[in-house]
């Protein structure tokens, strides 16, 4: 049973005619994809701002009306998978390092889903390394800057170049010690010159669905909308 798959397909549900669409990045979100492409054939009318370049191909390729970002006022809805979550939907994004754009989106969306399987929930986030998009200009410093905070930075590579995000920037990968204070962590890297955005979403959506073996499960946000 594909899990992902589960998650994906069912957060399509939520997807109704005339709304305009965050769709997110990843293994889990290309699953929504497929689905929303499934539904716009058989004539679904909506239209879909992407959160990476990956996600936008996919959607051109079934079909999909894109929008670009910077011509919606909202988004009705932003479906995107996480990298780890814990009880209080405290979510940890950006292992595909698309983190900036998907949390932009989000930002906009009047309802955010995230999708994933079981396997990303957890007590407490920090383990997955937490993702960080820093500017290339002064990379280093902002490295250094990050390790002197005890946030064990480690640059993200691709083979033996640099890894570079749709926005041009790099990608600091933090490896925590745990126990990790969210809050802590949020106010250093809001500090320090150089974070351009984290993939800390924290308390930023309204539900999640998870694929597991017996189905998808919904876990509705405790007070409603969770922005
Ligand atoms: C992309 O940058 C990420 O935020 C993904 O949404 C996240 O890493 C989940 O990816 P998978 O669905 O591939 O696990």
């Amino acid at each position: 049973m594909n899990k992902k798959k589960i998650a994906g397909e069912k957060a399509a549900e939520y997807i109704k005619d005339g709304m305009i669409v965050g769709l997110g990045t990843g293994s889990t979100a290309k699953y929504l994809v497929a689905r929303v492409g499934e539904l716009v054939r058989s004539g679904l009318k909506i239209k879909a701002v992407a959160t990476s370049k990956a996600t936008e191909e996919q959607a051109r390729e079934l079909g999909i009306p894109l929008l670009d970002v910077n011509d919606v006022e909202y988004i009705d809805i932003a479906i995107d998978g996480v990298d780890e979550i814990d009880g209080e939907f405290n979510a940890t994004k950006g292992g595909g390092g698309a983190l900036f754009r998907e949390k932009i989106v989000a930002s906009l969306a009047k309802e955010v889903i995230w999708i994933m399987d079981d396997s990303k929930l957890v007590d407490r986030i920090g383990a997955f390394p937490l993702p960080v998009e820093i500017l290339p200009y002064g990379y280093k410093v902002t490295l250094r800057r990050l390790n002197d905070l005890g946030l064990n930075p480690v640059l993200r590579m691709k083979g033996d170049e640099v890894y570079v995000t749709d926005n041009g920037n790099y990608i600091a990968d933090l490896n925590l010690t745990k126990p990790a204070d969210v809050i802590d962590i949020k106010n250093k890297l809001d500090n320090t010159v150089g974070v351009l955005e984290t993939g800390q979403f924290l308390k930023m959506c309204d539900r999640i669905v998870v694929g597991t073996d017996d189905g998808a499960v919904v876990y509705e946000a405790a007070n409603g909308a969770g922005k």
